[in-house]
């Protein structure tokens, strides 16, 4: 059966969300098959998938064209497409066109943006326009030149405050669930004992209604790269290595490929082949 939003919400308090990025179909199919929640196509995609310092160059053509592929692969799990930096933040109109081309081009379920209190008549206006809406607070990645780094918020009086508002925000505003990255997990406890909506921790601590993860992280795809908050299964970065080298190797040697691996004709048919090419090229 197909998550849905009232799926998500039912789950508060009583069973944990699955939440993990996708960016493509293939891997999109597997973590459906697998029954993971929620597919977030994060705009994290421009780092781990573009090669983008961070996440400002994400444009709304990439977010739906990849939102799309992950929507087509996912027949139970409720697909997220993450709104773009500027694709919300400068006026209610474009924000509300935007988040609805989510629905309409790429056939996401919801939209996520990355909330703080002066967005909160643009959240409204998607929420009111029935775009079902997930906020993001905490350490919000598109701000990480206002915040000069990506570091964990909510760790003064003000800060977790703020957080608190701008959760009950979300919640009052019609968001149907809220992710909180890189806050401290008594914070994160707090806030979501305070709000009737799930909410959804990365860096968060375990106290959240949910955990969200970058799959490339899960995968171990960047043997430079391990955040603290990952949990990192397999190292798809040694494996894929080692297959890389072995092809490498098998094609250099020419061990690859082998009779079996092609098609063949008879000896008669490649002799009359080439007697017709030689009678053409006389
Ligand atoms: O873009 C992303 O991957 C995200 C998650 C980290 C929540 O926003």
């Amino acid at each position: 059966m197909k998550v849905t939003k009232e799926v998500i919400l039912h789950k508060k308090n009583k069973e944990k969300i699955t939440m993990l990025t996708a960016y493509d179909y293939t891997i999109a199919k597997i973590l459906d098959d697998a029954g993971i929640d929620i597919l977030l196509v994060g705009d994290s995609y421009g780092m781990t998938q573009l090669g983008y310092e961070t996440t400002l160059p994400v444009t709304m053509e990439e977010m739906l064209i990849v939102t799309k592929a992950v929507a087509k692969a996912s027949k139970r799990a409720f697909v997220v497409g993450d709104m773009p930096f500027l694709s919300y933040q400068t006026d209610v109109t474009t924000a509300v066109q935007n988040a609805g081309l989510f629905l309409k081009q790429a056939n996401a379920d919801a939209v996520k943006i990355e909330y703080t209190s002066s967005f909160y008549e643009t959240a409204k206006a998607i929420v009111d326009s029935h775009i079902p809406l997930m906020g993001h607070i905490g350490l919000t990645p598109q701000s990480v030149k206002q915040m000069s780094g990506y570091k964990v918020q909510g760790q003064s009086i003000n800060s977790a405050l703020q957080l608190l508002r701008e959760a009950k925000e979300l919640e009052s505003l019609g968001a149907f669930a809220i992710v909180l990255e890189g806050v401290p997990a008594e914070l994160a406890k707090l806030i979501t004992q305070e709000v009737a909506i799930p909410t959804i921790g990365i860096g968060a601590g375990s106290f959240c209604d949910g955990q969200v993860l970058v799959i490339n992280d899960v995968l171990g795809l960047n043997p430079n790269f391990s955040p603290k908050h990952n949990k990192q299964y397999v190292n798809l970065y040694d494996a894929i290595f080692s297959v890389a080298e072995k092809y490498k190797q098998d094609v250099q040697m020419a061990k690859f490929p082998k009779a079996k691996n092609s098609s063949h004709l008879t000896s008669q048919t490649i002799k009359s082949i080439k007697r017709e090419w030689e009678q053409m090229n006389k």
